[in-house]
């Protein structure tokens, strides 16, 4: 599975497969002159607007603005990431992948797979003792307790890791390399100080959680005390395969449940997880005993449109919630939402779900409050609306938590309602946060009048001003992947190229490559490069950047360069009066 994926087999892949059948064969798909049309399946239509064009080999929605080749189809059809989708493609049209690795590469895999291996044989273990053990009655009483049934138990492969200093090392480790793979996998402690057993078992009469990675894994354990001691859950140190922060507890079980996931509720606790699903609500995930990253969120994002965060009602859940959505505002991009369900005193899902019944609780994730409106609720009772002072604090507090909005409608009805509650005008507010760009950003390329007013961006350095010309950029790039042969027909100033900054290089490597190389269609283009360096950059962008409708590519791209140029031209302007006068100063020192 790991490795390169040769590039000439993609190629012949994309050559081979038609994109009409691989849509069609899970879309339904009527000719309509040469191209085909159906209902999209990534968003709810009744009209179709989704097209298959055999000619480019490509698909687009223009509902939704999805699009792209056979392959990014797979990968969004069937929510998995490029080389999968490869794999995808490939089986169901009965090829197999080669792959080709580096030594390091492969050495590292060999690591990793040793330490997999010895975590599924630990979970093996941990089941069969659930089973087996003579104390497994009240082990198996305590989880009737809580309301979970075998099937539940089964699903999440729920084990027990049996009192105890040496089950595991009795069991999985005679020999010197067994021991070294359960000490990589963390399940072992290592303690010289400890005479009687120097290496013993992390885990001792303890529940055990395997947690599971995207491919349903076993990368680590959460193991809960069956009574009251402490502490309550222990989990696995940090190893090669178990990075703690970035993974959701769950996840696997929840995408192996629900086909089309469609939104995802995030809870604190494995036994939230656990009992959500025994209630019928099977997409819920935990993180790991951290707060909720963005890293967790944008994973999340890639899923569904739809995160719903759920915490206790008290001031402590308030605050993390405040900070979920702290974290939650850069990728708040339209189209997705966030929203918060905030629980009674005292009830964590678990305990809720098990009270109210499911009906209740999903009816309740229902209503869960909007990120809008939790956001304003929130900074409302920090100051004193009656005051003028109090409203003026309420745009200081909020102005720097919308810039951390991405342009877009959402951003832009926040400002319209902090303008309403505060009585400010908008251009007051924009001022207000020495954010005079907000209007002009909001375009991906404002025209050039309204980028001069908005701080002269591009030539200074600032961080807003590199970010409106990075956006630009990666807007042209798309386009040119969209449609290649565009830079044949536009001119390119190459003054550009003094606007210096890694998305302009891209910019110009994929210019380069778009001129050169003999592709003509954007499968080709993208996949002549895929593997190398800047292949990747374009996939990542691809995900970031929604694809525009075919008509008017040209006419945005000839304005996106114009744009760049007129920015460059100005910079180099600049630039030869600085060095004149740098020169004049040297001469006069002389
Ligand atoms: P809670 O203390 O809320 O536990 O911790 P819980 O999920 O309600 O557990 P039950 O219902 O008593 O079984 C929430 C999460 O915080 C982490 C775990 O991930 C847990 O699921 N945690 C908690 C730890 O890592 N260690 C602890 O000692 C306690
Ligand atoms: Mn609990």
């Amino acid at each position: 599975m790991a490795g390169f994926i040769p590039q000439s087999f993609i190629d012949d892949l994309l050559s081979r497969a038609d994109i009409v059948d691989v849509v069609g064969s899970s879309v339904t798909l009527r000719k309509t002159g040469k191209n085909y049309s159906g209902l999209c399946p990534f968003h709810q239509e009744k009209t179709p607007s989704f097209s298959v064009e055999p000619d480019k080999q490509f698909f687009y929605c223009f509902g939704c603005g999805k699009g792209g080749n056979a392959i990014g189809f797979v990968m969004d059809y069937e929510n998995i990431e490029y080389p999968q989708a490869i794999e995808s493609l490939a089986n169901s049209m009965g090829i197999e992948v080669p792959r080709e690795e580096s030594v390091q590469h492969q050495q590292q895999r060999e690591l990793n797979q040793t330490t997999f291996d010895v975590l599924q044989k630990a979970s093996t273990f941990y089941q069969q003792q659930l089973r087996q053990h003579p104390d497994k009655n009240s082990v198996i009483s305590y989880l009737k307790d809580r309301g979970l049934s075998g099937e539940i138990a089964r699903d999440f492969k729920l084990g027990f890791a049996p009192p105890g200093w040496q089950n595991l090392l009795e069991n999985l480790g005679s020999t010197s390399d067994d021991k070294k793979a359960l000490l990589d996998a963390g399940l072992l402690i290592e303690n010289p100080d400890n005479k009687r057993n120097p290496v013993y078992d992390r885990f001792r009469n303890r529940i055990m959680f395997p947690i599971r990675d995207r491919r349903g894994r076993v990368i680590a354990f959460g193991g809960r005390v069956i009574g009251d001691d402490k502490p309550k859950y222990l989990n696995s140190p940090e190893t090669p395969v178990f990075h703690k922060g970035e993974e959701l507890y769950g996840l696997y079980e929840a995408k192996q449940k629900v086909r089309k996931l469609e939104r995802i509720l995030i809870v604190e606790g494995y036994m939230d997880v656990i009992a959500l699903a025994q209630n019928d609500i099977h997409y819920c995930v935990a993180t790991l005993g951290t707060a909720t990253s963005t890293s967790h969120l944008q994973r999340l994002f890639k899923l569904v449109p739809e995160a719903v965060f759920c915490f206790d009602g008290d001031n402590a859940g308030r605050d993390a919630a405040w900070r979920a959505l702290q974290q939650a505002l850069p990728l708040m991009e339209d189209g997705r939402s966030a929203r918060f369900l905030f629980l009674p005193d005292g009830e964590d899902p678990d305990s809720q779900v098990r009270k109210i019944g499911s009906k209740a609780f999903v009816s309740s994730i229902g209503e869960a409050t909007q990120l809008a409106e939790f956001f304003f609720d929130n900074l409302c009772s920090q100051v004193e609306m009656e005051s003028l002072e109090g409203r003026a604090k309420l745009g200081t507090l909020a102005m720097p938590l919308i810039k951390l909005f991405p342009a877009g409608l959402l951003r832009q009805l926040i400002l319209d309602q902090l303008a309403k509650v505060t009585g400010a005008d908008l251009e007051t507010l924009n001022k207000m946060s020495g954010d005079k760009a907000t209007t002009a950003d909001t375009h991906p390329y404002a025209p050039v009048e309204q980028a001069r007013a908005a701080d002269d961006p591009a030539i200074s350095v600032k961080p807003k001003a590199r970010s409106n010309v990075s956006h630009t950029c990666r807007k042209a790039v798309n386009l040119i992947l969209l449609k290649p042969e565009i830079v044949k027909k536009v001119e390119i100033d190459e003054s550009i190229k003094h606007l210096e900054s890694n998305e302009i290089e891209l910019l110009f490597e994929v210019i380069d490559l778009a001129l050169n190389a003999p592709a003509s269609s954007t499968h080709e283009l993208l996949a002549s490069i895929y593997g190398t360096p800047i292949g990747s950059q374009l996939i990542q962008l691809q995900d970031r950047e929604q694809i525009t409708p075919t008509t008017g590519i040209e006419k945005e791209f000839k304005e996106i360069v114009q744009y760049l140029t007129s920015i460059a031209k100005r910079k180099v302007a600049q630039n030869t009066l600085l060095a004149e006068a740098r020169k004049k100063l040297a001469a006069k020192k002389q």
